[in-house]
Protein backbone atom coordinates (compact mmCIF):
# COMPACT_ATOMS: atom_id res chain seq x y z
CA UNK A 1 0.00 0.00 0.00
CA UNK A 2 1.21 3.57 -0.55
CA UNK A 3 -0.04 6.74 1.20
CA UNK A 4 1.33 10.33 -0.30
CA UNK A 5 0.72 12.76 2.15
CA UNK A 6 1.74 16.27 1.15
CA UNK A 7 2.70 19.26 3.53
CA UNK A 8 0.63 22.31 4.54
CA UNK A 9 -1.41 23.58 1.51
CA UNK A 10 -1.06 27.58 1.68
CA UNK A 11 -3.50 29.70 0.02
CA UNK A 12 -4.59 29.37 -3.52
CA UNK A 13 -1.13 28.96 -4.96
CA UNK A 14 -0.78 25.84 -2.55
CA UNK A 15 -3.95 24.41 -3.79
CA UNK A 16 -3.57 25.02 -7.67
CA UNK A 17 0.21 23.44 -7.48
CA UNK A 18 -1.21 20.43 -6.07
CA UNK A 19 -4.17 20.18 -8.41
CA UNK A 20 -1.74 20.03 -11.02
CA UNK A 21 0.49 16.96 -9.59
CA UNK A 22 -2.12 14.48 -8.07
CA UNK A 23 -3.34 13.41 -10.80
CA UNK A 24 0.07 12.83 -12.18
CA UNK A 25 1.70 11.28 -8.83
CA UNK A 26 -1.41 9.22 -7.80
CA UNK A 27 -1.64 7.77 -11.45
CA UNK A 28 2.25 7.10 -11.73
CA UNK A 29 3.23 6.00 -8.49
CA UNK A 30 -0.32 3.87 -7.50
CA UNK A 31 -0.99 5.28 -4.24
CA UNK A 32 -4.46 4.24 -2.46
CA UNK A 33 -4.43 7.14 0.40
CA UNK A 34 -3.89 10.48 0.01
CA UNK A 35 -3.42 12.98 3.04
CA UNK A 36 -3.18 16.42 3.30
CA UNK A 37 -2.57 19.07 5.82
CA UNK A 38 -4.89 22.01 4.73
CA UNK A 39 -4.51 23.64 7.88
CA UNK A 40 -3.51 26.79 5.58
CA UNK A 41 -5.24 26.54 3.04
CA UNK A 42 -7.80 29.37 3.05
CA UNK A 43 -5.88 32.55 2.73
CA UNK A 44 -3.13 31.09 4.84
CA UNK A 45 -5.00 30.51 7.52
CA UNK A 46 -7.84 27.88 8.60
CA UNK A 47 -10.06 26.01 5.93
CA UNK A 48 -13.16 26.70 4.80
CA UNK A 49 -16.59 24.14 3.98
CA UNK A 50 -15.95 24.91 0.19
CA UNK A 51 -12.06 24.48 0.05
CA UNK A 52 -12.63 21.37 2.01
CA UNK A 53 -15.46 20.28 -0.92
CA UNK A 54 -12.41 21.53 -3.64
CA UNK A 55 -9.73 19.55 -2.23
CA UNK A 56 -12.38 16.31 -1.98
CA UNK A 57 -12.84 16.86 -5.04
CA UNK A 58 -9.62 16.90 -6.45
CA UNK A 59 -8.46 14.04 -5.39
CA UNK A 60 -7.26 14.35 -1.64
CA UNK A 61 -9.03 11.87 0.87
CA UNK A 62 -8.06 13.08 4.12
CA UNK A 63 -7.63 16.21 5.33
CA UNK A 64 -5.40 17.13 8.70
CA UNK A 65 -5.25 20.57 10.36
CA UNK A 66 -3.03 22.28 13.24
CA UNK A 67 -2.80 24.95 14.95
CA UNK A 68 -5.02 27.23 12.72
CA UNK A 69 -7.75 24.54 12.27
CA UNK A 70 -10.14 27.47 13.58
CA UNK A 71 -8.86 30.49 12.11
CA UNK A 72 -11.75 30.12 9.79
CA UNK A 73 -14.67 29.97 11.89
CA UNK A 74 -16.92 29.01 9.55
CA UNK A 75 -15.73 25.46 9.87
CA UNK A 76 -16.69 24.36 13.28
CA UNK A 77 -20.30 24.48 11.55
CA UNK A 78 -19.24 21.61 9.26
CA UNK A 79 -17.47 19.61 11.84
CA UNK A 80 -20.44 16.66 11.49
CA UNK A 81 -20.67 16.72 7.60
CA UNK A 82 -16.88 16.94 7.10
CA UNK A 83 -15.98 13.43 7.84
CA UNK A 84 -12.54 13.51 6.37
CA UNK A 85 -11.54 16.61 8.02
CA UNK A 86 -9.02 15.89 11.17
CA UNK A 87 -8.85 17.60 13.84
CA UNK A 88 -5.59 18.71 15.90
CA UNK A 89 -6.74 15.84 18.93
CA UNK A 90 -5.08 17.51 21.45
CA UNK A 91 -6.24 21.03 21.13
CA UNK A 92 -7.47 22.63 24.42
CA UNK A 93 -10.93 23.52 23.59
CA UNK A 94 -14.51 21.80 23.84
CA UNK A 95 -15.30 21.08 20.74
CA UNK A 96 -15.14 17.49 18.41
CA UNK A 97 -12.36 16.16 18.04
CA UNK A 98 -11.70 12.46 16.22
CA UNK A 99 -8.83 11.22 14.46
CA UNK A 100 -10.33 9.45 11.02
CA UNK A 101 -9.99 6.30 10.26
CA UNK A 102 -10.51 4.95 6.78
CA UNK A 103 -10.19 1.42 5.19
CA UNK A 104 -8.30 0.74 2.17
CA UNK A 105 -7.34 -2.75 0.96
CA UNK A 106 -9.02 -3.86 3.69
CA UNK A 107 -7.07 -2.95 6.31
CA UNK A 108 -8.26 0.06 8.37
CA UNK A 109 -5.80 3.41 8.91
CA UNK A 110 -6.52 5.63 11.73
CA UNK A 111 -5.23 9.00 10.42
CA UNK A 112 -4.24 11.39 13.56
CA UNK A 113 -3.22 15.38 13.84
CA UNK A 114 -1.79 15.81 17.26
CA UNK A 115 -0.24 19.36 18.06
CA UNK A 116 3.59 19.84 19.33
CA UNK A 117 4.29 22.03 22.56
CA UNK A 118 7.38 23.48 21.94
CA UNK A 119 7.63 27.21 20.58
CA UNK A 120 4.03 26.48 19.91
CA UNK A 121 1.13 29.80 20.60
CA UNK A 122 -1.73 27.86 21.60
CA UNK A 123 -2.84 26.01 24.43
CA UNK A 124 -2.46 22.04 23.53
CA UNK A 125 -2.87 18.69 25.81
CA UNK A 126 0.39 16.99 26.32
CA UNK A 127 0.83 14.84 22.63
CA UNK A 128 2.12 11.76 24.67
CA UNK A 129 -1.53 11.15 26.65
CA UNK A 130 -3.50 12.40 23.57
CA UNK A 131 -1.83 9.72 21.99
CA UNK A 132 -2.06 7.34 24.04
CA UNK A 133 -5.89 7.91 24.22
CA UNK A 134 -6.12 7.46 20.26
CA UNK A 135 -4.44 3.70 20.54
CA UNK A 136 -6.76 2.71 23.79
CA UNK A 137 -9.61 4.51 22.35
CA UNK A 138 -9.34 4.17 18.44
CA UNK A 139 -9.02 0.64 17.02
CA UNK A 140 -7.49 0.22 13.11
CA UNK A 141 -4.70 -2.07 11.81
CA UNK A 142 -2.31 0.86 10.99
CA UNK A 143 -1.87 4.47 12.82
CA UNK A 144 -0.79 7.64 10.90
CA UNK A 145 0.27 10.61 12.34
CA UNK A 146 0.56 14.22 11.42
CA UNK A 147 2.78 15.70 13.99
CA UNK A 148 1.91 19.68 13.64
CA UNK A 149 5.34 21.04 15.85
CA UNK A 150 7.72 23.45 15.91
CA UNK A 151 10.60 21.57 17.03
CA UNK A 152 12.97 19.00 15.67
CA UNK A 153 13.86 17.25 18.76
CA UNK A 154 9.85 17.30 19.61
CA UNK A 155 9.39 15.40 16.52
CA UNK A 156 12.03 12.58 16.82
CA UNK A 157 11.32 11.79 19.74
CA UNK A 158 8.00 11.03 19.15
CA UNK A 159 8.55 8.82 16.77
CA UNK A 160 11.26 6.99 18.45
CA UNK A 161 8.96 6.42 21.39
CA UNK A 162 5.86 5.38 19.07
CA UNK A 163 8.02 3.69 16.67
CA UNK A 164 6.59 0.19 17.10
CA UNK A 165 2.81 1.26 17.16
CA UNK A 166 2.97 4.00 14.54
CA UNK A 167 3.38 3.59 10.80
CA UNK A 168 4.11 6.76 9.91
CA UNK A 169 5.42 10.22 11.60
CA UNK A 170 5.37 12.83 9.53
CA UNK A 171 5.70 16.27 10.84
CA UNK A 172 4.23 19.51 9.37
CA UNK A 173 4.15 23.48 10.52
CA UNK A 174 7.47 24.80 9.33
CA UNK A 175 6.66 24.65 5.99
CA UNK A 176 10.27 23.91 5.33
CA UNK A 177 11.24 20.47 4.06
CA UNK A 178 13.78 18.37 5.89
CA UNK A 179 16.08 16.03 4.22
CA UNK A 180 15.48 13.25 6.86
CA UNK A 181 13.46 11.23 5.67
CA UNK A 182 13.97 7.80 7.39
CA UNK A 183 12.12 4.40 8.98
CA UNK A 184 12.67 4.40 12.50
CA UNK A 185 12.38 0.45 12.45
CA UNK A 186 8.81 0.11 10.90
CA UNK A 187 7.64 3.59 11.11
CA UNK A 188 8.00 5.88 7.89
CA UNK A 189 9.86 9.47 9.78
CA UNK A 190 10.22 12.99 8.49
CA UNK A 191 10.75 16.00 10.97
CA UNK A 192 9.15 18.28 8.44
CA UNK A 193 7.34 17.37 4.61
CA UNK A 194 7.11 21.10 3.74
CA UNK A 195 4.93 23.55 2.07
CA UNK A 196 2.66 23.80 -0.88
CA UNK A 197 2.66 27.34 -1.32
CA UNK A 198 4.44 30.24 -3.03
CA UNK A 199 8.20 29.56 -2.82
CA UNK A 200 9.49 33.11 -2.91
CA UNK A 201 7.80 34.00 0.49
CA UNK A 202 8.44 33.63 4.28
CA UNK A 203 6.90 30.30 4.59
CA UNK A 204 3.83 31.36 2.45
CA UNK A 205 3.41 34.83 3.78
CA UNK A 206 4.58 37.80 1.76
CA UNK A 207 7.56 39.37 2.09
CA UNK A 208 7.49 42.70 2.31
CA UNK A 209 5.27 42.58 4.53
CA UNK A 210 7.30 40.45 7.21
CA UNK A 211 10.04 43.00 6.75
CA UNK A 212 7.24 45.68 7.80
CA UNK A 213 5.69 43.98 10.15
CA UNK A 214 9.25 42.10 12.00
CA UNK A 215 12.03 45.15 10.95
CA UNK A 216 9.93 48.32 10.86
CA UNK A 217 7.04 46.90 13.80
CA UNK A 218 4.05 47.82 11.13
CA UNK A 219 0.99 46.45 11.84
CA UNK A 220 0.14 44.60 9.10
CA UNK A 221 -2.72 42.18 7.72
CA UNK A 222 -1.94 38.33 6.75
CA UNK A 223 -0.85 38.19 3.22
CA UNK A 224 -0.36 35.44 1.53
CA UNK A 225 2.63 35.74 -1.04
CA UNK A 226 1.86 35.06 -4.85
CA UNK A 227 4.24 34.47 -7.53
CA UNK A 228 5.10 30.23 -8.21
CA UNK A 229 4.53 27.51 -5.64
CA UNK A 230 6.56 24.91 -4.39
CA UNK A 231 5.26 21.60 -3.93
CA UNK A 232 5.96 19.26 -0.87
CA UNK A 233 5.41 15.62 -0.33
CA UNK A 234 6.16 12.02 0.86
CA UNK A 235 5.03 8.14 -0.49
CA UNK A 236 5.11 6.02 2.52
CA UNK A 237 4.87 2.28 0.86
CA UNK A 238 3.65 -0.38 3.76
CA UNK A 239 4.13 -3.63 4.07
CA UNK A 240 0.24 -5.07 4.18
CA UNK A 241 1.18 -8.31 5.85
CA UNK A 242 3.66 -7.20 8.51
CA UNK A 243 1.34 -3.48 8.91
CA UNK A 244 5.14 -2.16 8.76
CA UNK A 245 6.33 1.00 6.61
CA UNK A 246 9.19 -0.17 4.24
CA UNK A 247 10.18 2.73 3.08
CA UNK A 248 9.34 6.39 2.82
CA UNK A 249 10.42 8.76 -0.44
CA UNK A 250 10.25 12.72 -0.56
CA UNK A 251 8.99 14.67 -3.18
CA UNK A 252 9.84 18.30 -3.93
CA UNK A 253 9.32 20.14 -7.30
CA UNK A 254 10.60 24.01 -6.89
CA UNK A 255 8.95 26.62 -9.43
CA UNK A 256 11.27 25.57 -13.13
CA UNK A 257 12.29 29.79 -13.36
CA UNK A 258 14.79 28.83 -10.49
FE1 LIG B 1 0.82 25.42 11.64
Amino acid sequence: MKILFLGDIVGKAGRDIIFHYLPIIKDREKIDLTIANGENSAHGKGITRKIYDRLKENGVDVITLGNHAYSKKEIVEYVDECKDLVFPYNYDNDLKKEPRICVVNDLSICVCNILGSAFMAQNAFDQYRSMNEILADYKADLYFVDLHAEATAEKLLFANYYEDRLVAVCGTHTHIQTADERLIGGCAYITDVGMNGVYDSIIGRDIEEMKAMVIEKKKTRFTVATGPAIFCGVIIEIDEKTKRAVDIKRLQFRPHYE
